[in-house]
């Protein structure tokens, strides 16, 4: 594989940022947001409670005016289909001092996934009632804040409570804050609306009440998620040589540092990641970490990069346990996986095989596609649905550079 690849917006940045302009008095306008599935199911759902939303070719730029939201809730079928559609309630609550938003999936209230979010509201002093599987936060005009420390550091928690927060609690500390760059962006957005958040980058975020946030037009960071993938993939794939356009290598955190480990000749010059792949790859076992540790949605695609290494090698998940299904279906292709709790040992190389597999989710949907490149003969993927909810034509990058990819209708 030869060639440039532009990188696309962050989708995990985009969210907390159009989340975060329900709270603006103004419109805001975000230019380079990625049109991807999770984006657009995002925008109805502030379409559903009154926002106006626009998408426009020019810049992948979103305008999203909130002053006419006058309906504080987000419905079950909307929520269920993306996690991160619970950052309406931190933004409802945080701007209205109500909201009334489904629980992801229709979970209890257990220790996961949404405990963090809420026992934070909570601490702040916002009350958090259940009621037929929706979450109901009320808060009057202010609440007192205090202190909440977060365990394990959340990234979803953290933006659900710094959208809470920077208009509702006089003041509030959120401990063990996650750092991760969708974060840190979000917080600097804020601010520039005129929230007042100290720590930025730190894992102690303190946040002091302000009055009101305005509107503005802000630039949304590039995937690092997706870059890492193409890095991989030219990495990987025997004798590939790609030049990433209009990345921020410094989100990658020890990502570069690690792949050059296998023997991949990485190079960072401005905005432009160069890499060319080894002659022989070498296996690094990798462990999934906090930012700037190596990132739990990257480790489907590295296990499926190691099934081509030379050698034994593991990759363990400390994020996610049981982020592993796409085991089996890198095992129809050929690779030699064994999965025991939460690390997969890998046997390499392995000559994989085409074959017909199916897509589990976003990041195994991805591997996938990457296995079906090192492999011999045409491999089916199905359920590719779930690589419109995070990858931006990636039938068109990949094939401009020398894969063969076609959608087939389904
Ligand atoms: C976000 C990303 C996701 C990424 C993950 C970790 C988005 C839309 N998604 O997900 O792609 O894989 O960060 O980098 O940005 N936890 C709890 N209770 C909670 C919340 C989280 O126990 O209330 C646990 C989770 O089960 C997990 C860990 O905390 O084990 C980290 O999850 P979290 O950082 O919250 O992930 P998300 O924000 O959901």
């Amino acid at each position: 594989m030869n060639g440039n690849i532009a990188i696309s917006g962050s989708k995990n940045a985009a969210l907390p940022l159009l989340a975060a302009a329900l709270l603006a008095d103004e419109p805001m306008t975000l230019n380079n947001v990625p049109r991807l599935q999770d984006i657009y199911a995002f925008n109805n759902v502030l379409r559903v409670v009154g926002a106006q939303v626009q998408f426009q070719d020019i810049e992948n730029r979103v305008i999203i005016d909130p002053s006419n939201v006058n309906y504080l809730e987000a419905p079950y079928d909307l929520v269920r289909k993306m996690r991160a559609s619970f950052y309406m309630l931190g933004a409802l609550v945080g701007k209205h001092g109500y909201a009334k938003v489904s629980m992801p999936g229709g979970c209890a209230w257990g220790p996961r996934p949404v405990d963090l979010h809420l026992k934070g509201m909570e601490a702040m002093g916002i009350t958090i009632t259940l009621d037929k599987g929706y979450v109901i936060a009320k808060a009057g005009s202010s609440v007192p804040g205090g202190r909440y420390r977060l365990e394990p550091s959340s990234v979803g928690a953290t933006i659900n409570l710094l959208l809470a927060a920077v208009l509702r609690a006089e003041s509030f500390t959120i401990g063990n804050a996650a750092k991760e760059p969708d974060v840190v962006q979000l917080c600097n957005v804020l601010n520039k609306m005129g929230a007042n958040i100290s720590g930025v980058g730190s894992d102690t975020l303190s946040i002091k009440k302000a009055q009101k946030l305005s509107g503005g037009t802000f630039e949304n960071d590039p995937d690092r998620i997706e870059a890492g993938t193409f890095m991989i993939a030219a990495a990987m794939l025997p004798e590939s040589s790609l030049r990433l356009i209009g990345c921020n290598a410094q989100h990658l955190g020890n990502f570069p540092q690690l792949l050059r480990q296998t023997g991949a000749k990485v190079n960072v010059e401005g905005e432009v990641i160069s890499v060319q792949a080894p002659e022989i790859l070498q296996p690094v076992s990798i462990t999934t970490e906090i930012y700037p540790g190596f990132p739990t949605d990257l480790q489907a695609q590295w296990a499926t990069m190691l099934s081509q290494a030379n050698g034994n090698s593991t990759v363990t998940d400390t994020v996610y346990f049981d982020r592993f299904s796409y085991v089996p279906e890198l095992s129809r292709l050929g690779a030699n996986i064994k999965l025991k709790h939460n690390t997969a040992y890998i046997q390499g190389p392995t000559l994989l095989e085409g074959a017909s597999v199916m897509s589990t989710d976003l990041r195994a949907s991805v591997s996938l596609v990457l296995a079906g490149m090192a492999a011999k003969n045409t491999s089916e993927i199905l359920r590719v649905y779930h690589l419109d909810r995070g990858y931006e034509s990636l039938e068109d990058k990949l094939n401009a550079i020398g894969a063969k990819l076609t959608r087939a209708q389904e």
